[in-house]
């Protein structure tokens, strides 16, 4: 075609087509866990895209946001389909991402050579969250106020700087205007381009040493006189293909929640945030939406106030480091196979627990750390077991991968 050699001349279409889609060879047994990358990609076009819309009837003002929200949800003309799509597409992003995460969990995809992916994607992650909490504050309802509140008043229980650092980022003594317009310029400027730049260098990162797959195994080790993987399948059509099957079953899901039950029993979006945000009335129970809560159950947990320094800073700290932990993984990991197809009973049973234990910090994170929502003990005390058991996955991760007895990986997928 006339038209792509013109582009060709000028520009290396034809030439990436090939090395990233029709010429790329992907191992031939991903399954369920391998939709996740590519549906992150997919809600975070999609959460640009819905971003603008908002951005054109939204107005960052104190005195105005709450109103210009109500605004969009029942004048502009779908607006609140564009504004559950963005806010049900939030959590859908992080339940996607957390599947994602644990896929490289349960495959050792942080493994050598992806230990630069994986970062990489930590780097995502903790800018997701950051993405996260500053949009929250934007609709200016109750819970966006104190939600800011209580989160940047961490920040004041670093030693010396901390008060004026927290002032510094609300800009104000209280969360005000001033935090709201600033908190504004970064949900919907840097945060996304920061993301977008990512996520690009996540995938260039991929392509360099190619995708692991369920076994684990190093597709490159077995090429045929071609030198292409013999366990390999072009990207495209193959992936795409399946990819879009993927892509359709996400979009029923992710819809049948925006048009049936956009605020998921509170769990999407929270009651306290239908009120406009309001300096006289704290919320009972000020906490963030379930993405968050594991951690923000860690930073209550550490309720030691005899640790020097008080229990607070402590509180801050552990809440840092579990999620520091993450980016260790690939040197913490000792055992010879990357699977958890070929790994003994004691990484299998590890895994578990810590699924398990984060699930139960989220649930946590969201209930009030004095009453009894799980059975016998306070919440308080359930999530200091948690935490206990999160650091114990990461911090023993040398010791019970070096003694695991693991399997012989196979040479060619099964
Ligand atoms: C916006 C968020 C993200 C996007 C759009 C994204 C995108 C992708 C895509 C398209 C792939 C290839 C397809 C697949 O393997 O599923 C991939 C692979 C991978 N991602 Fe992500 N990712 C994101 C976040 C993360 C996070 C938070 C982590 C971990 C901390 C991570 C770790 C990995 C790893 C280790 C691989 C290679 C997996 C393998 O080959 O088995 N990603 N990512």
């Amino acid at each position: 075609m006339s038209l792509i050699n013109w582009i060709d001349d000028r520009f290396p279409l034809t030439k990436v087509w090939n090395e990233h889609l029709a010429q790329y060879y992907a191992p031939k047994n991903f399954n369920f866990w391998y939709y996740f990358g590519g549906l992150a990609v997919v809600v975070l076009v999609l959460q640009i895209v819905t971003g603008i819309i908002l951005t054109m009837h939204y107005k960052p003002d104190a005195e105005l946001a709450f109103a210009s929200v109500e605004y969009i949800m029942r004048d502009v003309p779908a607006g609140w389909f564009v504004r559950y799509l963005h806010g049900v597409g939030a959590s859908m992003f992080f339940l996607v991402v957390y599947l994602h995460m644990f896929r490289g969990l349960m495959y050792g995809s942080y493994r050598n050579p992806r230990e630069l992916i994986w970062i990489l994607g930590m780097v995502i992650y903790v800018a997701l969250m950051a993405e996260a909490f500053f949009g929250y504050l934007l609709p200016w309802g109750n819970m966006s106020y104190w939600g800011a509140q209580v989160i940047i008043s961490l920040f004041g229980a670093i030693p010396v700087i901390g008060e004026p650092l927290a002032e510094w980022i609300r800009g104000d003594f209280v969360v005000s205007d001033a935090t709201l317009n600033r908190f504004f310029a970064f949900h919907v400027i840097l945060l996304p381009l920061l993301l977008a730049l990512l996520v690009y260098l996540h995938i260039v990162a991929l392509h360099k040493v190619g995708s692991n797959n369920p076994d684990g195994i190093d597709i490159k080790k077995n090429k045929d006189k071609d030198g292409i993987p013999v366990d390999g399948i072009p990207f495209h059509p193959y992936y795409t293909v399946k990819d879009t099957f993927g892509i359709a079953v996400f979009m029923t899901i992710f819809l049948g929640i925006v048009f049936f039950v956009p605020e998921l029993g509170g769990w999407f979006l929270e009651k306290d945030n239908f009120a406009p945000a309001d300096i006289l009335q704290t919320p009972p129970d000020i906490v963030p939406l379930w993405y968050l809560t594991p951690y923000y159950s860690i930073l209550r947990a550490v309720t030691f106030e005899w640790l020097p320094g008080g229990a607070k800073v402590w509180g801050v700290i552990a809440m840092g480091a579990a999620i520091v932990m993450f980016f260790f993984l690939p040197w913490l990991d000792r055992a010879k196979v990357r699977s958890i197809r070929y790994r003994g009973w004691m990484y299998k049973t590890a895994l578990t627990i810590f699924a398990v234990t984060f699930v139960m910090l989220g649930y946590l994170g969201t209930k009030n750390p004095g009453h009894i929502d799980l059975f016998l003990f306070e919440n308080v005390i359930w999530a200091q077991i948690g935490m206990l058991l999160y650091f114990a996955f990461f911090l023993l991760m040398p010791i019970y991968t070096t003694l695991d007895r693991t399997k012989p990986e196979p040479d060619r997928v099964g």
